[in-house]
């Protein structure tokens, strides 16, 4: 989808129709209007959901409006791909139905028999499994480092290294990758940002040097915890022309309702962000303050080890927050407990934090990576230890938050 006009997209266009006569807008604005301006038929302030497999055809192959099967594209997931493309400031975008089946599509795209791939030493589990079990399977190679070193990611490129993935802030452990460093290294290799954690509010990855930026829209872009998908944004036109193809061919397009739930979620994406930002930097630092929680994992603290790259390339340090359980056998903790006791006590101490899989939506969600998430990667070298919980901060009144955290930690042991 060419991302050249957000004032002139009647959805009744064809992609490609679009002109570029706009002034450029502000983030908060493009999240209310790109992708769609009201149509010329009926005026409806909202993108029309077109519920059509298919497309009456003027010709053998001549197409009314530049739709034929929504299997390889539909009205209502071109607006969507519009308004992300948009918001990461780049000519295209294809929506896919999982941020999975984006993956799998990038990666069949750019990975062959014989090649390499870099990627973080705790990197989204279900991205782990993926390259090591499936791609794995034919022949393709990885190297795991941490990501949050950009010498350690240069000295991982091989000759035949042609992916180098990148995730930042990673989950779960919210390290940050030097994106800009990392791609001045990068050679011949395609560098992948997977930018669900920050979201586009927060982090344009192709501004400093990245190929493909990859979102799970399920996260902040949806921002409800309704909907699943996902999406790759390019700057480069005979790529997005490969994923369009393997998008098609695999039938991996999201249905034309969750296109329209993800483009409805963006539209509120500035002022949830901000507030998802506030929440997550003060139950950070609330949690600091708790004798029971050994460490705090969150770029907006100063003694985060990637503080200082996050400022640089972040507008805001995001709305998750990580955090280690201390361990009961020491005298000045209070709860007695194990650490993984006390991990999994805690989040079903909490009755605000829903113990609940996934991240970005309003509400707030709390989980134990290592039994939940991260599961597949138990046995490898990218295992997270059991004493670690990982919070999405929703966009909640804070005082209730940090209210709820600390009678689930005052009632740890008892
Ligand atoms: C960082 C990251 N990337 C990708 C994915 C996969 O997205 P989806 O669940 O939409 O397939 C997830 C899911 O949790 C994720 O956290």
């Amino acid at each position: 989808m060419t991302n050249n006009d957000a004032t002139n997209n009647d959805v009744t266009q064809t992609p490609h129709e679009a002109s570029n006569s706009r002034p450029a807008r502000r983030f908060a604005t493009a999240a209310v209007r790109a992708g769609y301006t009201p149509d010329s038929l009926h005026g409806s302030i909202n993108m029309p959901i077109y519920a059509s497999s298919t497309f009456v055809q003027d010709g053998i192959n001549q197409l009314r409006g530049g739709f034929e099967y929504t299997r390889c594209g539909n009205p209502t997931i071109a607006g969507l791909e519009r308004a992300i493309a948009d918001l990461e400031r780049a000519a295209h975008c294809r929506a896919f139905s999982s941020g999975m089946a984006a993956t799998d599509a990038i990666l069949r795209i750019l990975l062959a028999p014989g090649s390499h791939i870099v990627m973080p030493n705790d990197v989204y589990g279900g991205t782990h499994r993926l390259i090591d079990a499936v791609f794995g399977a034919w022949g393709i190679e990885h190297t795991v480092v941490d990501i949050g070193d950009a010498d350690a990611v240069a000295a991982a490129i091989q000759p035949n290294t042609s992916v180098i993935w990148v995730e930042t802030p990673t989950n779960p452990l919210l390290t940050i990758a030097d994106i800009e460093a990392i791609a001045k290294a990068k050679g011949d290799a395609k560098l992948v940002v997977d930018n669900t954690f920050a979201s586009p509010y927060l982090q344009n990855p192709l501004d400093l040097g990245a190929d493909v930026v990859l979102h799970s829209t399920t996260k902040y872009l949806g921002g409800h915890s309704d909907v699943v998908g996902g999406a790759l944004i390019t700057n480069d036109a005979a790529l997005d022309e490969q994923i369009d193809f393997i998008r098609g061919g695999t039938g991996a397009i999201p249905s034309v309702f969750d296109a329209y739930l993800t483009a409805r979620g963006i539209k509120t994406l500035a002022v949830r962000m901000e507030r998802h930002c506030a929440n997550a930097q003060a139950v950070a630092e609330f949690l600091v303050s708790r004798p029971e929680i050994a460490e705090v994992y969150y770029p907006g603290l100063e003694s985060h080890r990637g503080h200082d790259v996050a400022k640089r390339q972040m507008s805001g340090f995001g709305g998750m927050v990580s955090a280690r359980l201390a361990d009961g056998a020491n005298p000045h903790v209070p709860h007695g407990l194990g650490a993984k006791e006390a991990a999994e006590a805690l989040c079903l101490n909490t009755v605000e934090f829903e113990l609940a899989e996934s991240l970005g939506g309003v509400e707030s969600l709390i989980e134990v990576p290592a039994g939940m998430t991260h599961q597949s990667v138990t046995g490898t070298t990218l295992e997270i230890t059991a004493d670690l919980v990982r919070l999405s901060v929703g966009i909640e009144d804070v005082d209730d938050l940090i209210a709820d955290l600390a009678q689930a930690l005052d009632r740890l042991g008892t």
